[in-house]
């Protein structure tokens, strides 16, 4: 027989500490608390864990291998930030790190610099120029920088009925300065997908589905970790409420009008055009918690 008070210990115990690894025994044991501690909190019903384990089933009959409903319920959790913040809490210095989120599906093309990465689609044309750095400020030659993004409507090619997949993406090597240049659209804001059950927990809580305009990066370099971050587009509507919590201050670029007619040039630009300038500072390879 088990009471209330002591059913909480007696299932951190059945972990046997002889035959569970340490690590998943230190996981599980606070996981049983806090969720005991919760169900008594909250006074949790039959009929309410019930409703937990239909929602839970449904998130994961809506995960397939494009896409992933369990991970955007982290995100909008703000579960997938945190963890991001927890592992850059060991690696000082570096651009925050943020979500991958769900349309890294492809592999962007490798593209020369100034490349258009937008492949003919609607609006003024833009140029984002940076630099990947290592946290003391040396530049990273050689490092692969991933960028991918959706269009003026708010659109990632994946998205758009039309066979152009690598639209809006780019792999670029960085120079011996570690910069690296290319063209594009702006983009504009989007919603997550709202019709699985994320979508109705957003419904649900008065909550609305829109990221802020943005730009992914993900760079590889030899000897730093990885790194997947974002630029944020200034006077975006939704930067105060990013529906996965990924924005913050550190990450918004304006692009702003720019008269450089050799930059211009050099880029297949008429002058003046958008410019966004971004630093991606890498972390040393060992420095993250693994
Ligand atoms: C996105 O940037 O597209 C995204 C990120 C997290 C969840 C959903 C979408
Ligand atoms: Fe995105």
């Amino acid at each position: 027989m088990t009471d209330d008070s002591d059913l909480t210990a007696r299932v951190q115990d059945s972990f046997d500490p002889e035959r569970t690894d340490p690590r998943l025994r230190e996981l599980l044991v606070p996981l049983v608390q806090h969720l005991h501690d919760y169900a008594r909190e909250v006074r949790l019903t039959h009929a309410e864990w019930e409703q937990v384990v239909d929602f839970l089933t449904r998130t994961g009959q809506a995960c397939d291998d494009l896409r992933q409903e369990f991970v955007l319920l982290s995100d909008v959790l703000g579960l997938s930030m945190l963890v991001e913040q927890l592992e850059a809490d060991a690696a000082p210095g570096g651009t925050p790190q943020t979500v991958l989120g769900p349309f890294h599906l492809v592999e962007s093309p490798p593209r020369e610099q100034g490349d258009d990465i937008s492949a003919g689609v609607p609006g003024e044309r833009a140029l984002v120029t940076g630099r990947v750095l290592s946290v003391t400020g040396e530049p990273v030659a050689g490092a692969l920088v991933d960028a991918w993004q959706s269009d003026t409507d708010g659109n990632y090619d994946v998205q758009r009925e039309s066979d152009e997949i690598g639209q809006g993406r780019g792999l670029f090597t960085t120079e011996g300065d570690g910069s690296f240049r290319f063209v594009t659209v702006v983009p504009s804001d989007y919603p997550i997908p709202t019709d699985g059950p994320v979508g109705e927990l957003l419904a649900a809580t008065g909550r609305h589905p829109n990221r802020p305009a943005h730009i992914h990066f993900q760079v590889v370099a030899p000897g730093f970790a990885l790194l997947t971050t974002h630029l944020f587009v200034a006077g975006s509507v939704y930067l105060d409420s990013d529906a996965v919590f990924a924005a913050t201050p550190d990450l918004v670029e304006e692009f702003v009008p720019d008269d450089d007619g050799e930059q211009a040039a050099r880029n297949g630009l008429s002058t003046p055009f958008p410019h966004a300038r971004i630093e991606l500072v890498l972390t040393p390879e060992h420095a993250r918690a693994s």
